[in-house]
């Protein structure tokens, strides 16, 4: 929890809609009480309509920055003064950091980079290797980003084959010599590109809660025993998707990791320390667990 607030506490905050279930909070004051920083992350719940306000309003009071969540990822970009070439590409800034002195404020995306530390810490290495990638919303942006970034070869599947269709379209200049591919999403695409891949990622909020029992991995259909999973979603920790996964004893990776190394990427952003990944991964566990 924050250490006491006094004149010289430095700010920093999560602007979303709504908020208030985020983990954010309770995993970066954690992490600044490790450190015995000075720092307090408060929920920032802004409406659309107050966007530009409210990021005028950062720099107005002197916050160190903040993170950006749903449903302001992209928007947030036109208010900004700058922002780095993988949120550009990506369409989404998730971090604010207010220059100190100037007040420039620049976007970043640290999803992209949470994700292939989580991928990694899960014992996966992307180079090289066939991703499946369900859904083709902002989290799949992120995700097919950093899996081109990191060289593997991605087919993204999505309900809107149109929607899929223009994310790889806007990638493929991005990385000409990378094989990325889109295709609608049914139960024959799925049982194919999934039969010749080796990680499958959920990008979708299906198996989120309170939808526990969905998966769009359909019951009867076997599970490749050479497929690695990643579930974007980490309410609940293990999803329907990642448990038919398990039963098939195949590698799978939960959501939480992502959620905690974007918000470590974020916490260096601001601080310029060593975000304490474990403290952070505990509160953010813990929160799970009282909200759940
Ligand atoms: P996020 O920013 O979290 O990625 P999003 O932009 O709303 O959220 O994208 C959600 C993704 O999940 C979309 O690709 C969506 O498919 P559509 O483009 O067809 O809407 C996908 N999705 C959501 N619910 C789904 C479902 N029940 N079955 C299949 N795909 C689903």
């Amino acid at each position: 929890m924050p250490l006491d607030i006094n004149g010289q506490t430095k700010l920093v905050g999560l602007i979303g809609y709504p908020v208030k279930h985020s983990l954010s909070p309770a995993m970066h004051n954690s992490a600044f009480a490790a450190l015995n920083l000075n720092w307090c992350y408060v929920p920032l719940p802004v409406l659309p309509e107050r966007l530009g306000e409210a990021v005028a309003g950062l720099r107005a009071l002197n916050f160190v920055g903040a993170n950006v969540t749903v449903p302001h990822k992209g928007a947030v970009m036109s208010y900004l003064d700058r922002v780095t070439p993988e949120a550009q590409a990506i369409g989404a800034a998730n971090t604010i950091v207010v220059r100190e002195g100037q007040g420039e404020l620049i976007g970043y995306n640290t999803d992209w980079r949470g994700f292939l530390t989580a991928l990694s810490e899960g014992g996966f290495d992307p180079q090289g290797e066939r991703a499946v990638v369900l859904g083709a919303g902002g989290a799949a942006r992120a995700v097919v980003y950093a899996l081109a970034q990191a060289g593997a070869q991605v087919t993204v599947l999505n309900r809107t084959p149109t929607r899929a269709q223009a994310l790889v379209q806007d990638f493929a200049s991005l990385f000409p010599s990378m094989s990325l591919l889109s295709l609608p999403f049914t139960l024959q695409t799925l049982e194919e590109r999934a039969a010749e891949a080796h990680l499958l990622v959920n990008t979708t909020p299906v198996g989120m809660w309170p939808e526990v029992d969905r998966s769009l991995w359909p019951e009867d259909l076997a599970f490749p025993n050479h497929l690695s999973v990643f579930d974007l979603v980490y309410n609940p920790r293990q999803t329907k998707l990642l448990r038919q996964a398990r039963r098939a004893g195949v590698k799978v990776i939960g959501g939480l990791g992502m959620l905690v190394h974007q918000g470590a990427a974020a916490f260096e952003l601001w601080t310029g320390e060593k975000a304490p990944v474990e403290t952070m991964y505990e509160a953010a566990s813990k929160t799970l667990r009282i909200a759940s």
